[in-house]
């Protein structure tokens, strides 16, 4: 299998206390919102909510080594964020069958506020000979503690159809909660088993994790120029640390409340536990509507 080693160091600020931010922030980038804990700009965030407004125009998620660019940034009703994420992918070499181009995509960014929202994407694996996995969490059994994925195949070039994912050309599979990073892994060995020899018609294995409901396969993407091509996801956020270069990521309502640290500034707001990952939100009570890390925000 073919991984990218790369390992990006995050350009976050460390800071002790969690502050509100300063005043005459920019509040939105390019039409996106920019509602706290996220921010452009110095003393505008949270640790780990920083949004860059390239060209004063596309909101990115700071990244060394991608371009992760934001859809969408909400608060309420859920933590959410929708961005752009590169595609993983494998090409071949269909006279031998060996490996061509290929990049399975990991980002740093990922690890610190945010995790792959399992209940709003799905993995999506095209191919011919393809079986595409993803793996992630702290160390299990093996090298992580989840892995999903699923067997695309096709018997010949005319067997996969435009519209139909259900394993000919195309799979789609749930995926598990906690996965802090993007990384699709493809199976292949020097035996037939994974060849892709003598597949002109789709030299290439595709992964990617997408928002549901959003993608629509066409045979034409068996031929897709991968290193182009991104999708969009849905990323659950949450307040896991406010130092974003340490790993304890130990922060639970019962820890933080009562803190300097504790982030859920306004009245008539409350603490929650995240549901993926560690870490806490902060919600505004029934009855109010709103931003709870702001004081006087839920209205
Ligand atoms: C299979 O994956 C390994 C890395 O795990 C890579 O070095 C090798 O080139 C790949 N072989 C083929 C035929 O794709
Ligand atoms: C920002 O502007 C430069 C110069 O015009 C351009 O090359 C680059 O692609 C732009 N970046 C984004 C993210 O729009
Ligand atoms: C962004 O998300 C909010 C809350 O989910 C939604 O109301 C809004 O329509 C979304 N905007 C875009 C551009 O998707
Ligand atoms: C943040 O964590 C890193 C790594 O554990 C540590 O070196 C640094 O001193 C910490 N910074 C603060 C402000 O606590
Ligand atoms: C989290 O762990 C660090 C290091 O073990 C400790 O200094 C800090 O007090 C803990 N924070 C909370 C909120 O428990
Ligand atoms: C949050 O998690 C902590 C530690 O697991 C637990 O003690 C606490 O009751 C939880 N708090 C809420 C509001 O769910
Ligand atoms: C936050 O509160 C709103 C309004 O009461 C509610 O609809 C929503 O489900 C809550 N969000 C979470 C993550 O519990």
């Amino acid at each position: 299998m073919w991984a990218a080693l790369l390992l990006p160091v995050l350009v976050l600020a460390d800071s002790l206390a969690l502050q509100p931010p300063a005043t005459g922030c920019q509040t939105s980038c390019g039409g996106v919102d920019v509602p706290f804990p996220f921010g452009i700009g110095p003393g505008c965030f949270l640790p780990g909510f920083q949004i860059e407004c390239i060209n004063g125009s596309t909101p990115m998620l700071p990244d060394d080594s991608y371009e992760i660019k934001v859809l969408n940034l909400s608060v309420m009703p859920r933590p959410e964020a929708r961005v752009m994420l590169h595609i993983a992918f494998q090409c071949y070499d269909a006279t031998d069958g060996s490996a061509k181009d290929g990049a399975s995509f990991r980002s740093a960014v990922i690890k610190s506020a945010y995790r792959i929202s399992d209940t709003r994407n799905e993995l999506v694996v095209l191919g011919c000979t393809t079986f595409g996995f993803t793996s992630s969490g702290p160390w299990g059994r093996r090298d992580s503690s989840f892995a999903s994925g699923c067997l695309a195949y096709c018997d010949n070039d005319g067997s996969a159809m435009d519209g139909s994912c259900v394993g000919i050309g195309c799979c789609r599979v749930e995926i598990p909660p906690g996965l802090t990073d993007n990384t699709v892994f493809f199976l292949n060995d020097s035996a037939s088993t994974w060849s892709h020899q003598g597949l002109g018609f789709s030299p290439c294995d595709y992964g990617f994790m997408v928002e549901k409901n959003t993608y629509d396969f066409r045979v034409s993407d068996l031929n897709m120029d991968g290193s182009s091509t991104t999708k969009p996801l849905v990323l659950d956020w949450a307040i896991r640390s406010s130092n974003v270069s340490s790993s304890v990521d130990n922060m639970t309502c019962t820890e933080v409340k009562g803190t300097p640290e504790y982030a859920c500034l306004s009245d008539n707001s409350q603490c929650l536990n995240s549901t993926n990952g560690p870490g806490y939100i902060c919600n505004c009570t029934q009855g109010y509507w709103g931003n709870p890390y702001l004081i006087g925000g839920c209205k």
